[in-house]
């Protein structure tokens, strides 16, 4: 990234600042962390209790008998319908009575805190590599500039397959493995069990969303079976001397299907509005964010954009957030769904989710002189 202003030079070398965190002036913060007022509306919270109940006692709470279920199915569309809305209109929305343990999560912000207060050599030991994609990182790159974080990849799964970029026509397959630093001796049971209770509510949220578009609950479930491609990332923002100059992930799409975030107290986390407008999501302990990735942009044939976010850093407080990013196998091709479009053309062409990912995570490696590979690519 070409830093040019001669003081702006300056000021980095004092404070020993690579230049590549300094954004291009047009892409910059505008708000600080913590200001969430001058924006006006934000991003809807819904409350997903209702699922708790209709899961284990159906109707119970909503009377007995035909009464009771008429009421249930009720408030079940209800819910539907505010997600459908929520996707459309942000593309993001909060969640709250999600059903996942609060003493979990701190167990798991203890945890990550634990581990990225290690001292670098340590934390090298399980370094994610051209080879092996998951585990340790520190200077990933989102759009060419580096990111003001450190992260640690792992999947459900233990594994993660991709198809090697080939040059020939054999498909390759490249099995990337997670590697678990062996302090804090708690830290793989406790991230173990965080991806599977996050993986029970992925489901269930990927069943909402399809119902909102007019599908059955499961339609979109045989994507995941039997060798989904989710992954879990603990993110570690540093506080940064430098808040307006630098993000912790400058803006991007998810590509996949939908991620599930926990963030700490601290803030940071901005949306795309619809209008333009660089939105800050207020942490709430026990709301989850949630977003639709890329593929629901494919699916949908637009109905449900993919929105664009970008993380704030700041000079007070380091910040720890967790998105499950929750995507089908590999092999799964990707196109808008026939029974969605109606009197629509399809926007976009067939692509492989694998070759995609594979792409992208190759990304990170290396500036390639080119944005982020995103879906028009295709
Ligand atoms: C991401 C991301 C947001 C956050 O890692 O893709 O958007 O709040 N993170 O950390
Ligand atoms: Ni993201």
């Amino acid at each position: 990234m070409g830093v040019e202003d001669p003081v702006l030079v300056q000021q980095l070398e004092n404070l020993q600042i690579d230049p590549n965190f300094v954004l291009p002036p047009e892409h910059r913060p505008t708000r600080k962390y913590n200001d969430y007022t001058a924006a006006g509306e934000q991003v809807p919270v819904i409350d997903l209790s209702s699922l708790r109940r209709s899961n284990k006692n159906p109707g119970e709470e909503e009377g007995e008998g035909e009464e009771g279920s008429k009421r249930s199915s009720l408030i079940h569309e209800k819910l539907v319908e505010q997600v459908g809305k929520a996707c459309e209109e942000w593309g993001f929305f909060q969640v709250i009575n999600h059903g996942i343990s609060l003493s979990l999560l701190d167990e798991v912000e203890t945890n990550a805190r634990n581990f990225f207060a290690l001292p670098l050599e340590e934390k090298l030991k399980v370094r994610r590599t051209f080879e092996n994609a998951l585990g340790y990182y520190d200077s990933e790159l989102t759009k060419n500039v580096r990111d003001w974080k450190e992260v640690f990849d792992f999947t459900t799964r233990g594994v993660l397959e991709l198809p090697v970029a080939s040059s020939g026509n054999e498909e390759q397959i490249h099995v990337y493995k997670n590697q678990w630093p062996e302090n804090p001796s708690t830290f793989r049971e406790v991230c173990e069990k965080w991806s599977k209770s996050v993986e029970g509510l992925a489901f269930e949220l990927l069943g909402l969303i399809a119902e909102s578009l007019g599908l059955p609950a499961t339609y979109f479930h045989k994507y995941w079976l039997p060798d989904d491609s989710n992954f879990i990332r603990l993110n570690y923002y540093p506080k940064c001397p430098v808040p307006n100059l630098a993000l912790g992930v400058s803006r991007h799409k998810d590509g996949g299907g939908l991620t599930v975030l926990v963030q700490d107290e601290v803030g940071g986390l901005e949306v795309r509005r619809k209008d333009g407008e660089w939105i800050g999501i207020k942490p709430q302990r026990d709301a989850f964010v949630i977003n639709v990735g890329d593929l629901f942009q494919v699916w949908s044939n637009d109905k449900y954009k993919s929105v664009e976010h970008r993380v704030v850093v700041n000079e007070n407080k380091a910040r720890f957030s967790v998105p499950f990013f929750f995507n089908p196998s590999q092999s799964t091709n990707v196109a808008p769904v026939p029974q969605l479009l109606g009197e629509n053309l399809p926007l976009y062409r067939q692509y492989n989710w694998g070759e995609f990912l594979q792409t992208r995570k190759g990304s990170n490696f290396k500036n390639l002189g080119v944005e982020n590979v995103q879906i028009y690519h295709f």
